[in-house]
């Protein structure tokens, strides 16, 4: 699977550092190499130079999507640029792993889907949390039935990067360039992929939505004016097994002391499931009998086999690689029993969510979906 990333700042060099140590996973079907970057930044450009198997380096994505030796493209820019970039490498024939959220708004979401569909091309849509070995486990355990009838749950991605107001904007701070969503967009995905997944699809929702900082520096001298929604929460409903249970969906750029918190929980008569990121090496079980909970220390037990001893822990950049190697090991036809990446439905689904969240919020109102 040869690699072309389009957008090499945060993520597109957090997706080299995948390549770059491909060779820890065992006995994986699929080898990846990462042979072409386009970024608009000279600096950016210069910092892949170091990678080995990269032929190309280019400011004009055009010239990446012609390249021969590019099958794969993952994309990571800002928001606004999401369907042209995307739609360009579908139009190139390439296969796509695709950032989230997928299109600045529901509108460009569901064309990117329809342009997926029609190219008969591989795209999936980035979101590395399920792979977390606490995250798997949590599915698993919803999976075998252990909950008993689900009473409640809770998902979320809590970080408080914006409380600094010192902190320059950049285009994650603006509509234009996140979308009216704002930190939905932003954090969403991560909160939704689960759920949805098991099939736990909202019907209605009431949301509450707070903004940040209306002014910050703009890193030149001067100030930017900042309008996206910084904290949503999400209520909302969703049927299982004929019950209506309510699910609360938390996205936070101001969450005092979270650095990168990312948390699912699922409690119900029989069981319970809680798991944060925050503690990545433990996952709480509620067992009835015990009539309390036990934490369970996870080690390195990952979907996709590595080298890495199973007594050391995990990082983002572990979740990252097992988040590549589902893709790749999907796209070959490998994934097999194993959770796969978001797919484009799921995305356009996570958009409906947001859009609906919006109306919820405009109007004080519960919103169906
Ligand atoms: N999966 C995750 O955990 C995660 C985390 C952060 C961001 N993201 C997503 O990744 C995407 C990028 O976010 P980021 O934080 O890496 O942003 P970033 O600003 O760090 O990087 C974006 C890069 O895109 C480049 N760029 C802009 N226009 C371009 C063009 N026309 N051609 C080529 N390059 C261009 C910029 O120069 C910049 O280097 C967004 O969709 C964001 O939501 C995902």
């Amino acid at each position: 699977m040869r690699v072309g990333i389009i957008g090499g700042g945060l993520m597109g060099r957090e997706a080299a550092s995948c390549f770059g140590r491909w060779f820890v996973l065992q006995n994986f079907p699929v080898r990846a190499e990462l042979t072409a970057v386009c970024d608009l930044r000279e600096d950016l450009l210069e910092w892949f130079g170091q990678v080995p198997t990269v032929q190309l380096r280019t400011k004009d994505h055009a010239e990446l999507l012609a390249s021969e030796n590019v099958d794969v493209v993952y994309v990571a820019v800002p928001h606004h640029l999401h369907e042209k970039l995307y739609c360009d490498v579908l139009a190139a024939g390439k296969d796509l792993l695709a950032e989230k959220p997928f299109g600045i708004d529901l509108a460009a979401a569901r064309r990117i889907r329809d342009a997926a569909n029609t190219s008969g091309r591989f795209v999936r849509c980035s979101s590395e949390f399920p792979f977390a070995p606490g995250a798997q486990r949590a599915i698993d355990y919803v999976k075998s039935g252990a909950l008993g009838r689900v009473l409640e749950i809770h998902s979320g991605f809590l970080h408080s990067s914006d409380l600094d107001p010192a902190k320059p904007a950049n285009w994650k701070r603006h509509s234009k360039t996140c979308g009216e969503i704002g930190v939905m967009g932003d954090l969403g995905m991560h909160t939704v992929h689960i759920p949805f997944r098991l099939g736990w699809k909202p019907q209605r929702v009431f949301a509450q939505l707070q903004k940040g900082f209306a002014q910050r520096p703009d890193g030149q001298g001067g100030s930017a004016e900042c309008d996206t929604w910084d904290n949503a929460t999400l209520n909302c409903d969703v049927t299982i097994d004929g019950q209506t249970v309510p699910m609360r969906l938390q996205q936070k750029r101001l969450a005092p002391g979270q650095t990168n918190s990312w948390h699912f929980e699922a409690i119900g008569t029989e069981g319970g499931v809680r798991y944060n990121t925050r503690d990545a090496n433990t996952i709480f079980i509620y067992e009835k009998e015990k009539g309390g909970w036990t934490r369970i220390d996870l080690g390195h037990t990952m979907a996709f086999p590595v080298i890495t001893g199973g007594i050391f822990e995990s990082g983002f950049p572990d979740l990252n690689l097992q988040m590549w190697a589902a893709y790749a090991a999907e796209r070959a036809g490998k994934l097999a029993a194993r959770f796969g990446c978001a797919t484009p439905e799921e995305a356009v689904q996570s958009h409906e969510l947001w859009q609906a969240a919006l109306k919820s919020h405009a109007e004080k109102a519960v919103v169906e979906l």
